[in-house]
């Protein structure tokens, strides 16, 4: 499985999932596409000798425009499998559409609860008792495409966002290589807009 990771920032679900495939002879990281050229991300990929892309946007450049030159950098690495890692652009519907069941994505937050950004705040201002993360393949709508694998953690009354963030982090690296290795070994689908793991509704 032909596995290619999007990323703007740290990328250590990058690394987890590097680390993940190489236990894995089913799936390779054959390349990372990144927005941002300064991403540590990409640092991490060049160390693992992996091949790198940066499409950086524009000024003033249309959404669809960007979404074409990204599909093009894509299309180079011929992915079975598209993980985004914390890319942080909003996808077009048109492009979307083209890689459903083929594109996953890690959001930090239980969904559907807190679809968006400030998960972690959002999370202590509602005081909620348990957060986390959450797996789910990607629809043209924002993060609502099927849930494949969710974590939880505890929220405790002195976190901060810096304390619960890391927690999340933490479970974050621990979930998607495993979905990474579902997928490669063929266990995991999409089929009208629903998750399944060995044929069973997730
Ligand atoms: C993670 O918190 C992920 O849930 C979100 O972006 C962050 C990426 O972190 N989508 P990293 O770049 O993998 O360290």
């Amino acid at each position: 499985c032909r596995v290619l990771v999007l990323i703007s920032g740290n990328g250590s679900n990058l690394q987890a999932i590097i680390d993940g495939c190489d236990d894995n002879v089913d799936a390779e990281v054959v390349g990372v596409i990144s927005n941002k050229p300064d991403a540590y991300g990409l640092v991490r990929a060049h160390h693992a000798e992996i091949n790198t892309s940066c499409v950086i946007a524009r000024k003033d450049e249309r959404r669809q425009q960007y979404d074409s030159r990204l599909q093009q950098a894509i299309e180079q690495y011929q992915p079975d499998l598209i993980v985004l890692a914390g890319f942080m652009r909003i996808l077009s519907d048109e492009f979307v559409s083209q890689y459903i069941g083929q594109m996953v994505n890690i959001h930090p937050s239980l969904l559907p609860k807190y679809a968006g950004l400030h998960t972690h705040q959002r999370a202590l201002d509602a005081k909620d008792k348990e957060h986390g993360a959450s797996v789910h393949f990607v629809i043209p709508e924002l993060d609502a495409g099927p849930v494949i694998l969710q974590a939880k953690v505890p929220v405790y009354e002195d976190d901060t966002v810096e304390t619960l963030s890391s927690r999340v982090h933490e479970q974050e690296h621990a979930i998607y290589p495993l979905v990474v290795k579902w997928f490669s070994l063929n266990r995991l689908k999409m089929l009208e807009n629903q998750a399944y793991l060995d044929d069973q509704l997730i």
